[in-house]
């Protein structure tokens, strides 16, 4: 069983679904809301959760409704909560717009920027006993900097997914095992330098997620593109998510980069065809079954 800890951000999705998006100054009459759980870090928590892998989150919440209900969820799906922090005030909130087929968000941090690199110090030694550790930008810079020089210091494998998109500095580019942007984070960690160049500056270790395209990487002789699998879409929300914790999951229990990556392909294809973050997130027995049938 992979040992991963998930470090970053849990919060309430408020969800609204419209046939259109307004544009700045417009009104337009939606469809539905709906409230469920989210946020970058506690969606990767659960996506690995549900393929069979040892989880444990490092994240904080609000003293409020909310927060009840993100811990809640995160034990219902299997994920150790032990280093879960309640602090007063709110629990993050994600403000999503769903419409024609793809969705905007606004985050509001909330108790996510509380997260500071003391919460991490008292989660060393679990971090110190991951396979891999997972983390994404949706907490404080110095948060995820202060991870990296964590896990370089224990020789423990980093996955950093820097979403939203932010600069980062040299220190932890070089602490991470693993970075997996999309086009526009990573033309911000480049500062727009061209993609081709970074990833072959970084073999094996710069993995470009491209939507529909698939994942492109530079193997050290080659570029490699890892096709995403073509499924009918009914929300993309939590789909980079779940990528990321399937493509963790994969590496931590000793697949090749390749298979890893077509195994995170399968899983995030198959969270896109639910509603919500984490509504359509499988199990291992779900990617395994169509692995299997594929052969792939
Ligand atoms: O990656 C998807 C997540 O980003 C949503 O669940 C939302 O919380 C936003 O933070």
């Amino acid at each position: 069983m992979a040992k991963i800890t998930v470090i970053g951000s849990s919060s309430m999705d408020l969800v609204v679904t419209s046939s259109k998006r307004p544009k700045a100054g417009e009104t337009v009459l939606g469809e539905s809301f709906k409230t469920v759980p989210g946020g970058k870090g506690a969606n990767q928590a659960v996506a690995a959760a549900r393929l069979g892998a040892e989880v444990h989150m490092i994240g904080c919440i609000g003293d409020d409704h909310y927060g009840k209900e993100i811990l809640a969820n995160l034990q219902s799906n299997g994920v150790n909560t032990s280093y879960m922090k309640v602090v007063k005030g709110e629990s993050g909130t994600a403000h999503i717009v769903l419409a024609e087929e793809d969705n905007s968000i606004i985050v509001v941090q909330g108790a996510n920027a509380r997260l500071t690199p003391s919460v991490i110090e008292k989660a060393e030694e679990v971090i110190s006993q991951s396979q891999m550790v997972l983390i994404q930008q949706e907490i404080p810079k110095e948060t995820v900097g202060f991870v990296g020089s964590v896990c370089k210091k224990h020789s423990v494998p980093l996955m950093l997914n820097p979403a939203p998109a932010r600069k980062v500095k040299d220190e932890l580019m070089e602490a991470a095992s693993y970075i997996t942007p999309n086009e526009h984070e990573a033309s911000i960690l480049f500062d727009g330098a061209e993609i081709e160049e970074s990833l072959r500056n970084l073999p094996n270790k710069l993995f470009l997620t491209e939507g529909k395209k698939g994942v492109r990487y530079f193997d050290g002789n080659k570029m490699v593109v890892v096709p995403a699998y073509p499924v009918d879409i009914v929300d993309t929300t939590g789909a980079g998510d779940t990528f990321n914790a399937a493509f963790a999951v994969g590496v931590s229990e000793g697949m090749d980069l390749l298979n890893s990556l077509r195994f995170a392909n399968r899983a995030a294809s198959i969270s896109v065809t639910a509603f919500g973050a984490q509504g359509g997130m499988p199990t291992r027995r779900e990617v395994d079954t169509l692995m299997k049938r594929y052969s792939l």
